[in-house]
């Protein structure tokens, strides 16, 4: 068996949810992002380990991610953040799960379904304030929620919204979105809104004490340990909960001038101890960290040499003795004194922590210690 894991540390996990209840304060209601399998940590057992923990809220994409969360006996109110179809509605009334709403015929078929099943489904509209993804635009919303007025067998819970710049602090659009949302509210509260239920802020709002004074925050990334970008003090509060290692699987030496790995990008300048691993980009490990990544190794960092294949990837290991077949190498996480974070992975291949995180997680077998 290959033998590459990935391993998440759920009570890291749990630990980063009670860091965010304690930045959010007492009172606030925490709506965990477990969307896209818990950003790759998997969702059911994420789900399970904040469930125990005491979460309010779940937030998923898609209405099956809700459904595979009831089916795991999750009792947790679940929000589907895309909204849903009209074929999905009668999913959504059976599992009493809580849909987005920003659509008027959605909401009268959801409506009808929950009146036939003499059932009364609980509702969270979605406004657009900027981001221009999804959502009744705000100018748009009093009109909205009037027409939701008359529709029985829903029930007007929420209103969210969502930033598109929270990870930057300071950042003047930030104000504007909220300035926005608040208008939204003061209109959905006249309608019966619950101030629990009213939710914009997600990690990088947190960190940056933006719409904290609204009654739930929407926080993923910081769950799985990562800041949402750079320059946040509070970060280090924060544990990582994933670590991607594999296992050195031949080791040689070879002389100066020795070329390694498809398009000879790399050199041997002088004689060399290489080692393979049984990782390339079919695991997550992008191509872009050919001749700039660096992993762990006998608690020492070692550069990754040549270009990353689709399964196998060359170390240059001459600085350390005695590599042997079998030694652990750590691609994210800690190793002895040392440690590869998801974010040095992303500054190296021009992306954020959340892609480090949803490749490696999705594309190797998981294992949980707690
Ligand atoms: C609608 C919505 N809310 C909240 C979040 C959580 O954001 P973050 O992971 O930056 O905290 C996301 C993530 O993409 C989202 O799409």
């Amino acid at each position: 068996m290959i033998p590459n894991e990935v391993i998440i540390d759920l009570g890291a996990i749990r630990h980063n949810f009670f860091e965010i209840k304690r930045l959010a304060g007492p009172g606030t209601c925490i709506a965990a992002v477990i969307k896209s399998d818990a950003y790759g940590h998997g969702m059911i057992p994420v789900a399970k380990a904040l469930e125990s923990a005491g979460i309010d809220y779940f937030g998923v994409f898609e209405l099956q991610e809700a459904v595979d969360l009831r089916h795991a006996g999750c009792k947790v109110p679940i929000l589907i953040m895309m909204g849903i179809t009209p074929d999905e509605v009668s999913a959504v009334v059976e599992h009493q799960l809580t849909a987005a709403l920003f659509q008027l015929d959605i909401a009268e078929k959801l409506s009808q379904t929950a009146l036939e099943q003499g059932v009364t489904v609980p509702v969270h509209v979605k406004v657009d304030t900027g981001m221009t993804r999804l959502g009744v635009a705000w100018k748009d919303v009093a009109h909205f929620l009037r027409s939701l007025l008359p529709l029985r067998g829903i029930r007007l819970e929420g209103i969210f919204s969502h930033l598109a710049v929270a990870d930057k602090p300071d950042e003047p659009f930030t104000g504007k979105q909220l300035r926005r949302f608040f208008q939204a509210v003061e209109e959905s509260g006249r309608l019966g809104v619950c101030k629990n239920a009213v939710h914009l802020a997600n990690s990088g709002a947190l960190l940056g004490k933006r719409g904290l004074e609204l009654g739930m925050i929407r926080p993923g990334i910081l769950l799985y340990g990562s800041p949402p970008s750079e320059g946040w003090q509070a970060a280090s509060l924060f544990k990582p909960a994933m670590t991607f290692r594999s296992r050195v699987i031949q080791v040689r030496g070879v002389p100066a001038g020795t070329s390694i790995s498809y398009g000879r990008t790399y050199t041997t300048p002088s004689r060399a101890m290489i080692a393979t691993i049984p990782v390339g980009y079919d695991d997550g490990y992008s191509r872009m960290l050919s001749n700039q990544g660096e992993v762990l190794l006998h608690g020492k960092r070692v550069p990754v040499v040549g270009r990353v294949c689709m399964n196998l990837t060359m170390l240059d290991v001459s600085c350390l003795e005695g590599v042997a077949v079998g030694d652990e190498v750590v691609l994210l996480g800690v190793q002895g004194e040392e440690q590869i974070t998801a974010e040095e992975i992303a500054k190296k291949t021009g992306t954020i922590s959340y892609d480090v995180y949803c490749s490696l997680g999705k594309s190797n077998r998981r294992t949980y210690v707690d």
